[in-house]
C-alpha cells in the first residue's frame, strides 16, 4: 500500500484483500476519516486486477458500532449540516456495493447504525455468534442515513425493517439469520476461516462473471421484471463473447480446472 491508513488495515495476499476497520477504542465508529479511508481503500482495490475478492471486518469486539455520534452532533451545527454527511457516507457505501469484485462482511461483533449499513452494502454477510445488529438512530432522534432505510427492507422485508428502525432495538445473530439479514452464523473462532474459504471459492470463478453478476443483481433488484430480465440477457450475451467463457466451457469439456484471466 502506498499511504498508510489511520483507522484501517488493508492486507492483500492470494488475490484476497482483507479490510479491517481499526478504531477499537471507539468500537470502530465511523468518523469522517474512516469514511474517507474506506473510499481510498476501495478505490485502490477496484483498480488492482490481481485482487479478486474482499473481506471487510472490524478490529476488537465490534464490527462497527455506527457513525461517530460526537461527529454527528458537531456536524448538525456546521454549515453543511447532516444532509451532506449522509450523502458523503452513502456515496462510499454505494461504491462498495458496486465494486467489480465480491465483498464479504465478516461481522465479528456490534453492527449498529452505520455499521449495519456498511455490512448491508457488502454482497454477503457472515456473522459470529455474538454479533449484534441494529439501527438505533431513532434513539438519537435520527433515521438511518447511510442507506439503511433503502437496503434493510430489501433484505428483510418492510415489516421487519420498520420494526428494527422504529424500536432501534438490537437483534442477535440467529435472529438476523432468521430475518435473512445475514447469510450464516459461525462460532467467533472460525468466522474468519469460513469467510476466507468462501472468498476462495469465489476467487476460483471467472472474475468477469463475478463483476457482471454483481452489477446485474444490484441493479436488477430495483427494476421491473421485464427490465431486469433484459439486463440479464444483455450481460449474459456480453459474457458469451469473453475469453473467460470460452475457457470455462472448454475446461469443463476437457475435464480440467479453468484458468480465468478476467477478459
Ligand atoms: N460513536 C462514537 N463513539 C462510540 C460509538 C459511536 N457510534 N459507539 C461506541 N462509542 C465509544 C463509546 O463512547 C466509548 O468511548 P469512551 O471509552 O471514550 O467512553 C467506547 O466506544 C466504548 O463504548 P461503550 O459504550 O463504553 O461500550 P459498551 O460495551 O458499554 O456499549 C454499545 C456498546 C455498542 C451498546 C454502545 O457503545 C452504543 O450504544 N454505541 C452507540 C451505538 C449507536 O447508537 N450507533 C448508531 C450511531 S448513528
Amino acid at each position: 500500500m502506498t499511504t498508510p491508513f489511520a483507522f484501517l488495515t488493508l492486507e492483500i495476499a492470494d488475490q484476497l484483500a482483507v479490510v479491517t476497520v481499526n478504531r477499537p477504542d471507539k468500537l470502530n465508529a465511523l468518523n469522517g476519516t474512516v469514511i474517507q479511508e474506506l473510499d481510498r481503500a476501495f478505490t485502490e482495490i477496484a483498480g488492482r486486477d490481481q485482487i479478486r475478492a474482499v473481506i471487510l471486518t472490524g478490529a476488537g469486539r465490534a464490527f462497527v458500532a455506527g457513525a461517530d455520534i460526537a461527529e454527528i452532533a458537531e456536524a448538525a451545527d456546521g454549515p453543511a449540516g447532516l444532509e451532506s454527511l449522509s450523502a458523503a457516507g452513502s456515496r462510499v457505501f454505494t461504491k462498495i456495493e458496486r465494486l467489480n469484485k465480491p465483498v464479504i462482511a465478516a461481522v465479528n461483533g456490534f453492527a449498529l447504525g452505520g455499521g449495519l449499513e456498511l455490512a448491508m452494502a457488502c454482497h454477503v454477510r457472515l456473522a459470529s455468534e455474538g454479533a449484534k445488529f441494529g439501527l438505533p438512530e431513532a434513539k438519537l432522534g435520527l433515521i438511518p442515513g447511510y442507506g439503511g432505510t433503502h437496503r434493510l427492507p430489501r433484505l428483510v422485508g418492510q415489516g421487519r425493517a420498520l420494526q428494527m428502525i422504529l424500536t432501534g432495538a438490537m437483534i442477535d445473530a440467529n435472529t438476523a439469520a432468521a430475518f435473512g439479514l445475514v447469510n450464516a452464523v459461525y462460532p467467533t473462532e472460525v468466522l474468519m476461516d469460513v469467510t476466507r474459504s468462501m472468498a476462495k471459492e469465489m476467487i476460483a470463478n471467472g472474475p468477469l462473471a463475478l463483476a457482471h453478476a454483481i452489477e446485474v443483481v444490484t441493479q436488477g433488484v430495483g427494476m421491473s421484471t421485464d427490465d431486469a430480465l433484459a439486463l440479464e440477457s444483455r450481460h449474459f450475451g456480453e459474457l458469451g463473447r469473453s475469453a473467460d467463457m470460452r475457457e470455462g466451457t472448454t475446461a469443463f469439456l476437457e475435464k480440467r480446472p479453468p484458468s480465468f484471466h478476467g477478459a
